[in-house]
This record gives C-alpha cells, sequence and structure tokens, in this order.
C-alpha cells in the first residue's frame, strides 16, 4: 500500500469538491480529491440548469470559468404561470440581479479543465474508498483505477461525495442531528431537440400539476413535469410526455415547442439538512450536508456558497494553527442553507398539486400566487430569494 499525505483530503470531485480544490490552491494550500465515479460519468450526468448571481461572480472572480459568461444566458426574469397566463417576475427591475442558465456539467467541466491545467491532484474512478478518523489525522484508502491501493493521511478531510456520503457516515453516533421531508410526488425530466419556447423559464402551475419549461441550447430545451416518485421513465413514449406537458402549460396563445425526446428520467423530491457540519477535523459540504427539492435550482449554489465559506475557514485555520476556527463553518453555512430550504419547499408547495388537496387548498395556492405576481413586495420576496439573497445578513 502506498502512502500519500496532503493538507486537505476532499471525498467527491463534483462541483463542490473541486470548487474547494481550486479556492484552497489558490491560497497555497494543497489537497488531493478522490472520486469513485471517472470523468465520462460526471461530466455525462445532467444536472440543473440555474447559477444565481453570488455563484456566478464566484466562479468567474476566482478564476474558475471564463465561458459562463461567455455561452452561459443571463436571465433577467422568470415567468409564474397559472390559470393559463404568465405573469413575469422582472429580477432586474425588482432586486437590480440575475441568475444565469450554465447547466451543473458545464460548471464541472470548466472546474475539472482549471485544476488539470493549474496542476491540481484530482483522480476519478478510484474504488472502495473508506475514511478513518480515529487517528490524530484523518485517512482516505482507496484503490486507483490501476488496481494499486493507496492510503492518503491529510490534516483535514472534506466530505464533498452527495446525498449518499460515505463522509457523513464517518461522524459518531448520536454526532449531529437530521432534519428530514419527504414529498408525495417527483419531477419527470427530459431533454427534447426542440426550439426554445420562451426566452425565459415558465414555472406552471395548472390543475394537472406543475411543469417547468427550461433550457439549454437554441436546439436543445430542458423540461419537467410532477409526478408520481415510483414513475417509470421507460412507460412515457414522447407522444405521452407531450400529451402532459401541453395539457399542463398551453394556452391563451402560448405553446410548448415539441421535438424528439432524447433523456428522460424522474428527480426525487425530499429537503434534508444534517448539523453540525464539522466533527473534528471532517467537514461537510454540498449535498453530502443538505438536500433541497429541485424547484428554483438551489442544490448546486449553495454547494457553491457553501465552499466559499469552507474554503475561507480552511486558510483561518492554517493561519491561526488553531481547529476551533473551523466551528464557525455550521453557523455561517447553515444560514444560508435554511433559507434556501424554505424558498424550495415554499415555491414547491405553490405550484405543485399535492395529492388529497382540499378546494380550500387550491383556492388558498391561488390566492397565493396572485399575491407574489400581483403585489412589489411578493414579487420583490421571490426575486430576491430565486437570485440568491446578494446581501445576506453579517
Ligand atoms: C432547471 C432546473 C430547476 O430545478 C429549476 O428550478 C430551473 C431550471 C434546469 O435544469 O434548467
Amino acid at each position: 500500500m502506498k502512502t500519500l499525505r496532503t493538507q486537505v483530503a476532499i471525498v467527491g470531485a463534483g462541483p463542490a469538491g473541486l470548487l474547494l480544490s481550486h479556492l484552497l490552491g489558490r491560497s497555497g494550500i494543497e489537497t488531493v480529491t478522490v472520486d469513485h465515479r471517472t470523468y465520462d460519468e460526471i461530466a455525462g450526468t445532467i444536472r440543473a440548469g440555474i447559477l444565481e448571481a453570488g455563484s456566478v461572480r464566484l466562479l468567474v472572480d476566482s478564476g474558475a470559468s471564463t465561458r459562463v459568461l461567455t455561452e452561459g444566458h443571463r436571465h433577467d426574469g422568470v415567468v409564474l404561470r397559472f390559470d393559463g397566463e404568465n405573469h413575469r417576475i422582472d429580477f432586474q427591475g425588482l432586486v437590480g440581479e440575475s441568475v444565469w442558465l450554465y447547466p451543473q456539467t458545464d460548471v464541472f467541466i470548466d472546474l475539472a479543465a482549471r485544476r488539470r491545467s493549474d496542476g491540481g491532484d484530482v483522480r476519478y474512478g478510484v474504488s472502495d474508498t473508506a475514511v478513518d478518523i480515529s487517528g490524530a489525522r484523518p485517512t482516505v484508502t482507496y484503490t486507483e483505477p490501476d488496481g494499486s491501493v493507496t492510503r492518503l493521511e491529510a490534516d483535514l478531510l472534506i466530505g464533498a461525495d452527495g446525498s449518499r456520503s460515505i463522509c457523513r457516515h464517518a461522524f459518531p453516533d448520536g454526532g449531529r442531528g437530521e432534519w428530514f421531508r419527504e414529498y408525495p410526488f417527483a419531477w419527470f425530466g427530459f431533454l427534447a431537440e426542440a426550439a426554445p419556447s420562451h426566452d425565459e423559464l415558465v414555472y406552471t402551475r395548472s390543475d394537472y400539476g406543475f411543469a417547468l419549461v427550461s433550457q439549454r441550447t437554441p436546439t436543445v430545451q430542458r423540461m419537467y413535469f410532477q409526478c408520481a416518485p415510483d414513475e417509470r421513465p421507460q412507460e412515457w413514449d414522447d407522444d405521452r410526455i407531450w400529451t402532459e406537458m401541453r395539457r399542463r402549460v398551453n394556452g391563451n396563445g402560448f405553446e410548448v415547442e415539441e421535438g424528439p425526446i432524447t433523456a428522460k428520467m424522474v428527480l426525487p423530491f425530499r429537503s434534508f439538512v444534517t448539523a453540525p457540519l464539522r466533527h473534528d477535523r471532517l467537514l461537510l459540504a454540498g449535498d453530502a450536508a443538505h438536500t433541497v427539492p429541485p424547484t428554483g435550482a438551489k442544490g448546486l449554489n449553495l454547494a457553491l456558497a457553501d465552499v466559499a465559506i469552507l474554503a475561507e475557514v480552511i486558510a483561518d485555520f492554517y493561519a491561526a494553527g488553531d481547529a476551533d476556527v473551523l466551528d464557525r463553518y455550521t453557523e455561517r453555512a447553515l444560514e444560508r442553507v435554511w433559507r434556501a430550504q424554505h424558498f424550495s419547499y415554499w415555491a414547491t408547495t405553490m405550484l405543485h398539486m399535492v395529492p388529497g388537496a382540499t378546494p380550500f387548498d387550491i383556492q388558498r395556492q391561488r390566492g397565493e400566487l396572485a399575491l407574489i405576481t400581483g403585489s412589489r413586495h411578493g414579487s420583490t420576496y421571490f426575486a430576491e430569494a430565486y437570485t440568491g439573497w446578494q446581501q445576506p445578513k453579517q
């Protein structure tokens, strides 16, 4: 077995792990990042597509991506559609901010390329990864793609290894709390070869359930509709999918653009937070620490926000030589996490048909949509949350 030493060992080479490795590299802190997935597996995973203004600034200002500005699309507003009418929320007019349509896959590709050109140590496709925090220094043991086994020793261990995190499970029994909520529905997501239906995203509430018309490129579109959690993608052919989209979205002169469907999947709906995010020299970031339902696309944005704080706290740890400064991470990160938990939950309940909803529940939901779209204060609340709370409480 080969032994390797580094300052910070990162498990997970998704956007959270790679951005952390990049930011620490800029502070002169050495990292080794491992992931059981191959580069192609991560790059081939279809995930959400909206970046908050602050996420874009972080990627650009840290030198992680310039492509987000040249190939991403700035959106200055979004449409909430209900009772067959479009209601635009004007982000620029209300809060002076925008979001960018730039898929998570591209964020990963940019970060991976940047790490490669900066000589960062990122190992994809490792197997049998195990972490141990019982000794004075944390270790990660893994098998390289060539079959050799490495024992990586580090000052700090970061679990950026997604919702099925192995690092989260390395906390001692009783060492953290969990807050969890399940929803009685899911999203059916698909990619279609079609023209954009609109120049901004359209979030639709209909009596048949929620639908979202998003975008990717001038010729490929991303869309979602509310479905049962156990829905099976193979049972949905193109005709059935477009029939469902039409009855939820079309009307009063608005029509979804149709075309051949090239990928389809069911996305689970869960809200989850664990705390604290630190035990001794192990810290969690991104989906390993929290999950949001997809409405509003907060997952990636939260992961990037976690990592910005974590990079600062880790730099403080090396400057002060004191592990206690690491404790600041939990409180700072979770302030935003709980705001986003609330927003994702609230936007979900405002726009979806909840099985068993009473006529009262449905009228109340309509009242809420009328308030959010018809009042400047209501719209501003939505716009501020969607674009990402640019001035969070200090
Ligand atoms: C997308 C996904 C979301 O969850 C969302 O709220 C908006 C857009 C997307 O994949 O494009």
